[in-house]
């Protein structure tokens, strides 16, 4: 998609701890373009969600939630309702918590139309989640789907914050279960998607290749071509 400003949209898509976030920062860094964590949206409805003590299964109630509450994405954290949750988004409770949130189709629908809304202000970004380049952008400029073997991320996600290769795993393989079962704008490679697994690559070889993409339809001031 590009925008009146020349703006270019690349989405990126794909299972949790494949790496998304690290190449999607490197890549807007070096196009010069804004990067937007939807993930970190919906986690930020979850601790609303939590905050107020409501039951995250609960559809009404959670609906309103999404419907009111503030959340403001940078690129190094969140406020939720004006308090700084960049921490809490990413803790036990709103992780456990989350997937029954993002399964919840008015929630989806308003962060949607949020996520659409923050990429017009801006004319463009990189933006990353489950369900861009199916849903919220289908014709984006370039669309990413990163994926790696479970146990490559279990091990990723244990060099960075501890605990037990295993039992890692299995929480990211049940995750992976549910983000992609759920009825609802499920977790999908992308028709035009280009697939990079980064089991065994580096950051920068991924980031390198994925700047390549961009290569043959660039134009001389403008990288949608
Ligand atoms: O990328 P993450 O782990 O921070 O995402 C948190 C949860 O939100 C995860 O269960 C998938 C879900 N999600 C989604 O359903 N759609 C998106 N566009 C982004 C995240």
């Amino acid at each position: 998609m590009s925008g009146p400003t020349g703006g270019v949209v690349i989405a990126i898509d794909g299972p949790a701890g494949a790496g998304k976030s690290t190449v999607g920062r490197a890549v807007a860094s070096r196009l010069g373009l804004g990067y937007l964590d939807t993930g970190a949206m919906y986690r930020g409805v979850t601790f609303g969600v939590l905050r107020r003590g409501l039951d995250p299964g609960d559809i009404e109630s959670v609906a309103r939630v999404a419907a009111a509450i503030e959340l403001s994405v940078q690129d190094d954290g969140i406020t939720v309702d004006g308090v700084d949750a960049s921490i809490e988004i990413r803790g036990r409770a709103v992780t456990a918590a989350v997937s029954s949130v993002a399964a919840n189709s008015s929630v989806r629908s308003e962060l949607v139309r949020r996520q659409r809304e923050w990429v017009a202000a801006r004319g463009g970004g990189v933006v990353e989640g489950r369900d861009i380049g199916s849903v919220v952008f289908p014709d984006a400029a370039l669309k990413l789907y990163i994926t790696a073997s479970p146990r490559v991320r279990a091990e990723r996600r244990v060099a960075e914050i501890g605990g037990d290769v295993d039992d890692v795993e299995s929480s990211i393989i049940e995750r992976d279960r549910k983000d992609s079962s759920r009825a609802d704008s499920p977790l999908v490679e992308a028709s035009g998607a280009v697939v990079v697994d980064t089991s065994g690559l580096s950051i920068t070889d991924v980031v390198d290749s994925v700047l390549r993409l961009l290569t043959p339809s660039r134009g001389s001031d403008d990288v949608a071509g």
